[in-house]
């Protein structure tokens, strides 16, 4: 069982995906479990603050250290081994292998950039999906604003950034990292195989062309040799029509 503990300030704006489809299927056959904890309830003051303007000057709020550290500390009360990933642009570049790993139980070999002291090493895990499922617990801090207080990152395990762009907050990072994770747990997806011959699969592989009925349409029609019944011509041509990135 795979747990996550979402803290953010818009629970209305993650819950709905995870209510829906796979990650629906995965709570439903108890092999992932979404909590939430509400930032809020953390603030300071009769406002219930939860930022403040950046030292030093410049536009914007910043996450206080108070209110997540409670946060936090509110969750690994009940379970000091949950880890945390942070969601922010300076992150690692997330991939397939690290949700692989995480899905594995083998997140420990997954190394932030400033605690290997290097390039972040990611060793990778066999790509073995009979692997059992990890037995983990994430809680993923969603901030929001302009940025968090740097001293947040003692708090941290990893910190994840999915591209070279700049999002409004991390709730839209949080459900991605939950998707790529969950999806790989044996018994989410439904043939196995789903998850072990798609892109990224095996490094930067790119999955090859599939069709399904109709085999013609409006004058498109389907390589006959998918048609053909012959396995070992279908395996090579789905190999002659694989990518790589
Ligand atoms: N928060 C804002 N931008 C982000 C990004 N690119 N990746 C992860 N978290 C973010």
């Amino acid at each position: 069982m795979i747990k996550f503990t979402i803290i953010t300030l818009f629970r209305e704006a993650v819950e709905p995906y995870l209510k829906t489809s796979m990650m629906w299927k995965a709570q439903d056959k108890g092999l992932a479990e979404f909590d939430f904890v509400n930032l809020r309830d953390f603030g300071l003051g009769p406002h219930k603050s939860v930022d403040d303007t950046p030292y030093g000057g410049g536009d914007g709020m910043l996450l206080r250290c108070e209110p997540v550290f409670a946060a936090i500390e509110s969750v690994k009360a009940k379970d000091p081994n949950a880890k945390v990933i942070l969601p922010t642009p300076v992150g690692e570049i997330w991939t397939q292998e690290q949700a692989r790993a995480f899905a594995n139980g083998e997140f420990e070999k997954i190394r932030c950039r400033e605690r290997s002291g290097a390039l972040a090493q990611v060793l990778l895990p066999p790509s073995n999906f009979s692997n059992s499922p990890a037995n983990a617990h994430f809680i993923i801090l969603c901030p929001h604003y302009e940025g968090y207080d740097e001293r947040i990152l003692s708090i941290v395990d990893y910190k994840v950034s999915l591209g070279k762009f700049v999002l409004t907050g991390g709730e839209l990072p949080a459900l991605v990292i939950i998707d790529s994770i969950v999806r790989l747990i044996p018994g989410v997806l439904g043939g196995e195989q789903s998850a072990e011959i798609e892109s990224f699969s095996d490094g930067d592989n790119l999955e090859y062309p599939q069709y399904t009925k109709p085999y013609d349409f409006r004058g498109m029609t389907v390589p006959d040799v998918l048609l053909s019944g012959n396995h070992g011509e279908i395996a090579k041509w789905r190999e002659e029509h694989s990518g790589t990135i």
